[in-house]
């Protein structure tokens, strides 16, 4: 279908619950292009076969019909309770309530990246959140600072990420891959650079990164990240940034343990390259304006030790 060649397209879902999303959209779209069929060419008919001819007489006045009204009152009650039934049906099926059930994730939504949390693992990470495939995964949507919106189109349903508040989503993932998606409740000067990728793995697979996830940042060894690692604790960088096993323990801003994992940075902005990297230390505000990320005045040396310091954080 051409519609699943915009990616990521609601046409092309990945998940049992985006299939029945998509068939219900379907049935709409069925429903309203049958509707507009019918009256273009009710009004067509009528309009050729009645049409007036010069010298005819006024025709016959007449007002109300019974069987007419009737039908038009008929047809759009069954259409309308009809898609009621099946979109409150589609909900209960999509989007079952879950009070009470421990989430796989917490996915928390800031100005502007994507925080996830792996309920009861001790692996935090942002923007780049693996999945299962194969089973049904219950996520916590919340939001720390104003309201966002989490949306994978391939995957689902939207879900508003509200602050002082916890929604959900039930996620069954059909294949491996890497689903894309954007914030879609505009949240400030970087909403549209609030990405979120989503990678799906077979359990096995799975497993193994979260492992990963929930061990602690590896310890630099060459002189340079060494360098670096010092200069990051000296600026205080980890007032807002996290790396588990060190000193940094903020949370404003992404957690670094595994950043170098990462294929992505600034919430799926740019590669994750050395380049981009230098280029956001340099100047973070033109890099991405607005972001939370102060413009610190360091020099080209700092810079490189830090850059390699980072980029160790596998
Ligand atoms: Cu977050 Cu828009």
């Amino acid at each position: 279908m051409l519609l699943s060649l915009l990616i990521p397209s609601i046409f092309s879902s990945a998940s049992s619950e985006a299939s029945e999303i998509t068939t219900l959209t379907l049935y709409f779209i069925i429903a309203s292009v049958g509707i507009l069929l019918t009256v273009i060419g009710l009004l067509i008919y009528v309009s050729v076969k009645f049409r007036g001819k010069p010298g005819d007489p006024e025709p016959r006045q007449f007002t109300g019909n019974k069987v007419v009204e009737g039908v038009m009152i008929t047809i759009p009650t069954l259409l309308v309770g009809g898609f009621f039934y099946l979109t409150l049906s589609t909900m209960q099926t999509v989007l079952p309530p879950a009070d009470g059930l421990k989430p796989e994730v917490v996915i928390r939504g800031h100005q502007f990246w994507w925080e996830a949390q792996y309920a009861g693992k001790n692996a935090v990470v942002a923007n780049e959140i693996h999945l299962p495939v194969g089973r049904r995964i219950l996520m916590h949507i919340e939001a720390a600072d104003v309201i966002h919106d989490w949306w994978v189109p391939e995957l689902g349903a939207k879900m508003d990420a509200i602050p002082g508040r916890t929604n959900h989503l039930w996620v069954t993932i059909r294949k491996p891959g890497v689903y894309e998606g954007a914030c879609s409740e505009f949240c400030g000067a970087q909403h549209a650079w609030m990405r979120i990728r989503v990678v799906a793995q077979p359990e096995a697979e799975y497993q193994q990164w979260v492992r990963e996830r929930q061990q602690n940042a590896v310890t630099p060894t060459t002189a340079s990240a060494v360098a670096g690692a010092a200069f990051f604790n000296r600026e205080t960088c980890g007032t807002c940034h996290r790396i588990r096993g060190t000193v940094a323990n903020g949370n404003v801003g992404p957690d670094l343990t595994h950043f170098a994992s990462r294929q992505t940075m600034l919430s799926g902005m740019m590669p994750n390259t050395r380049e981009n990297l230098r280029r956001w230390l340099q100047d973070p505000q033109a890099v991405k304006p607005g972001a939370k990320m102060p413009r610190f005045i360091y020099s080209k040396d700092s810079i490189n030790v830090l850059v390699d310091y980072l980029t160790t954080l596998k």
